[in-house]
């Protein structure tokens, strides 16, 4: 950001308390700002494809305040119908059996962790959680507000948990109850945590608890090919997905889904709202809601599954470019993300890549174009130090 813009930005200038700021050009200054640098933000997982003006434009203009329970009825203007139709599409997708689920729409991927990890420990409140060492920062805040104890596992270079280490540390601690967060698509490489192998690991030692699945990135691309599934087998009770990045929500949002059977009985009505305490919130986006409602209702199922194909088929796309470009490029089959060394500087200052020391990553997400993948790869290609030609 420029010293100008700041200035723009700056209510309190002295012309600014006389005129008043040029409300249109600050908001035109923000635009134009992401716009220009569009093309190149890549590292961050927010689709680009699908259009939400026509939900922005009819309820842009009203609060929607979805408080309470997604099953309140009345109250102010709300979009709770639209909600539930969120959380039962989802739900369906993911194969969780219909008595026995319950769930909501989050501010994000952090708010759903935070619901499900606070119900489950709720049900089981003398629980050692455990999360891998490539775990979203989330988990670690939230297990630090729950007070809880931890288990830290480590994870492999690939971003997998180390299942072996996980039964090490389940082994000793065998008297309390085991609350395990898998991730499914960690941040830095979309590794995939299975689930089935936490699940006979946990059986092996007779532990009873609770699994939860981080499901923020690669939730619902994993739920449309049938790899992510909450029925009665899978020993999953709840996952946290986020909204605004497969489904490109033009604002933060999530859906979280936990088994009924888990969360406490005792809940708290509240008389001045009329509405009954479930979430973590109080005050709750109706308009994420209908976003995320409208995202889901333009393509549906097979829409969706199509979106995920072509966004893969442009990842695969990107590793063989990247590499063509000298630029040792790697990405899970399944994933969106591909993984490279970190380039230089000046490579990074023109692309926002996001980067962990050594690793960066883009990642292909709907709207994601070829030719953005050439321009990255020309670049690198630039950058990439020759390597000696093996004799
Ligand atoms: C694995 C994982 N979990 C949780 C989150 C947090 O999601 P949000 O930013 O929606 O709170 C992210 C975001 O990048 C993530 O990658």
């Amino acid at each position: 950001m420029t010293h100008t813009h700041t200035h723009a930005f700056d209510l309190a200038t002295a012309a600014d308390l006389r005129r008043g700021p040029d409300i249109a050009a600050v908001l035109d200054h923000l635009v134009a700002d992401a716009t220009a640098t569009a093309a190149t933000s890549i590292g961050y997982p927010g689709a680009v494809d699908l259009d939400h003006t026509a939900v922005m434009a009819r309820l842009g203009h009203r609060l929607w305040n979805n408080i309470g329970d997604p099953s309140d009825p009345g109250g102010v203007a709300h979009t709770r119908v639209l909600e539930q139709a969120v959380i039962a599409w989802v739900a369906e997708l993911v194969g969780m059996p219909a008595e026995d689920r319950w769930g909501y729409v989050t501010t994000g991927g952090t708010e759903g962790n935070l619901s499900a990890l606070h119900a489950a420990y709720r049900r089981w409140p003398t629980a050692r959680i455990y999360y891998s060492t490539a775990a979203h920062y989330s988990i670690r805040k939230i297990v630090d507000m729950l007070a809880t104890y931890k288990v830290v596992v480590r994870a492999h270079p690939d971003g997998q948990m180390d299942y072996d280490h996980l039964a090490e540390q389940v082994r000793k601690r065998r008297r309390w109850p085991a609350i395990v967060v898998a991730t499914a698509g960690t941040t830095m490489t979309e590794a995939v945590d299975d689930t089935d192998r936490i699940h006979a690991i946990l059986t092996e030692y007779s532990m009873v608890g609770h699994v939860h699945v981080d499901a923020a990135l690669s939730g619902i691309p994993l739920a449309l090919d049938g790899a992510l599934r909450l029925d009665d087998t899978s020993g999953i009770g709840s996952v946290a997905i986020s909204g605004h990045k497969f489904f490109g929500v033009p604002t933060p949002c999530g859906v979280v889904l936990v088994r009924d059977s888990v969360r406490n009985p005792a809940r708290q009505p509240i008389a001045y709202t009329a509405a009954t305490d479930t979430t973590i919130t109080g005050s709750r986006c109706g308009l994420a809601a209908a976003l995320l409602w409208h995202a889901i209702a333009l393509h549906g199922r097979e829409g969706h599954r199509w979106r995920v194909a072509e966004a893969r088929r442009v990842a695969g796309y990107a590793v063989e470019r990247l590499r063509a470009a000298g630029w040792p490029a790697r990405r899970w089959p399944h994933a969106l993300t591909v993984v490279l060394p970190t380039p230089p500087e000046a490579v990074r200052k023109k692309w926002l890549l996001a980067t962990d020391g050594p690793v960066s990553h883009i990642i292909c997400m709907p709207g994601i174009t070829t030719g953005q993948v050439d321009a990255l790869a020309a670049d690198l290609a630039a950058a990439a130090i020759p390597r000696p030609r093996a004799r």
